[in-house]
């Protein structure tokens, strides 16, 4: 990436670096912190897997009733952020955040493996458990129902898309003359974008 001449679509930029990240050995090249503030304005971060992105924004999938999801209904503003080290780079995204539909909640749901889904009824995500063995029944006790049919999504599993609107790349410098543009939209799918210093 040329940051003195940056290129006008940070969409397609993000997309090679993502495609770049791919190519290294780091097991999930798609995985990104996630920042939310709770009801009383307290940060806390967890990493999910970027799942979709185009101009609409960045998807992951959750529990919307985890802590991140009571956070989100509260505050439904996030922060993501990408590091991949090998490449010495990181990309920061940030903006308001909304539930995706049931139709690409359901779709992706569904693409993921049977055991997957019957564990996303199991586990009360953020909840206490007593145990392992604990978690191990009620994982047991999914599967008893679903047991010859479908595992349908259930409705307090979804997705979550937060909007682009910030996107900064940052490429290190051995000697800390890091590069950083930021872009910001302009509306009909312009951005304006700003080298920042280190
Ligand atoms: C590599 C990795 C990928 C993860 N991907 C997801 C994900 O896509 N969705 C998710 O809900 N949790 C994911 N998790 C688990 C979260 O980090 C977190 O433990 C969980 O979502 C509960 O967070 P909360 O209590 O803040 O809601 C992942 C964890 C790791 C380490």
């Amino acid at each position: 990436m040329d940051f003195d001449h940056p290129p006008a679509d940070p969409i397609a930029q993000a997309r090679l670096w993502f495609k770049e990240a791919e190519g290294t050995n780091l097991p999930n090249p798609n995985a990104m912190t996630l920042a939310t503030i709770d009801a009383d304005g307290r940060p806390s971060a967890r990493i999910v897997l970027l799942r979709g992105f185009d101009e609409r924004g960045a998807v992951f999938f959750s529990n919307r009733e985890s802590r991140k999801g009571g956070g989100l209904a509260a505050h439904p503003r996030a922060a993501l952020l990408f590091h991949w080290d090998p490449l010495d780079r990181q990309i920061r995204i940030e903006g308001a955040v909304s539930h995706t539909g049931d139709e690409e909640s359901d779709a992706y749901f569904a693409g993921r493996p049977r055991e997957s889904r019957i564990n996303a009824w199991a586990s009360s995500q953020s909840r206490p458990v007593a145990s392992r063995a604990a978690l191990e029944e009620m994982q047991r006790s999914m599967a008893a129902r679903f047991e010859g049919v479908e595992v349908p999504r259930p409705p307090h599993w979804g997705g979550y898309r937060v909007a682009l609107e910030r996107i900064e790349f940052w490429h290190g410098d051995p000697y800390r003359l890091h590069d950083r543009v930021v872009y910001t939209p302009q509306g009909s799918g312009t951005w304006s974008v700003q080298r920042l210093c280190p």
